[in-house]
């Protein structure tokens, strides 16, 4: 029996989609200097996909921060791995998050950045499982809403497995659920 429900989105499809944000950034923040903070692990490879398209002056800096353990439930604690390691007050500071769920993680970086003065600070995701937020976390760039359904692949893991799979896929509940 396949550990896959369904394959959600295509590697063509994310590829465009990233593009395609990638391309509102540039406009958005033309003849402005950006730092983008990658959210580790689960945003790595959307972060290098981004970026790459991204054709404006940025530093990257990565800050690594989790609220799962091998559940599938966020926790809502948020544990700071590692920290950034550049300044960013009076910077224009993007965050790059893999999923945006409950939107408890967010919140809690958005206010842990915001306490050091940056410019300005946004939030990119490449998927949101908007029917499932519990605050009011505004996401200003996001590739795909997705309906509510565990996904792994393209950086997104299952108990540290499936980050390398080059699609989006819906995970079989048998995989979660013994
Ligand atoms: P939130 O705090 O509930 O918004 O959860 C955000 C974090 O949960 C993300 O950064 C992911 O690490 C993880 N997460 C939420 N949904 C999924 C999923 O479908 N697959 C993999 N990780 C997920």
């Amino acid at each position: 029996m396949s550990e896959y429900k369904e394959t959600l989105l295509t590697k063509d499809e994310i590829e465009n989609a990233v593009k395609g944000v990638a391309y509102r950034i540039h406009k958005d923040y033309e003849g402005e200097e950006l730092l983008i903070v990658c959210i580790l692990k689960g945003a790595f490879i959307f972060c290098a996909d981004l970026v790459r398209n991204l054709d404006l002056p940025c530093e990257i800096d990565f800050i690594s921060a989790s609220s799962y353990g091998s559940s599938t439930v966020s926790s809502g604690n948020v544990r700071i791995h590692k920290d950034i390691e550049y300044d960013i007050a009076g910077r224009h500071v993007i965050l790059v998050e893999d999923i945006v769920d409950s939107g408890l993680t967010l919140s809690r970086l958005k206010s842990f950045f915001l306490s050091r003065n940056p410019a300005s600070l946004k939030i990119c995701c490449l998927l949101d499982k908007k029917e499932r937020r519990q605050t009011d976390i505004e996401v200003d760039y996001s590739c795909f809403t997705i309906p509510d359904a565990f996904v792994v692949g393209y950086g997104l893991d299952y108990d540290s497995r499936y980050r390398n799979l080059p699609d989006i896929m819906v995970l079989d509940e048998s995989v979660y659920n013994h």
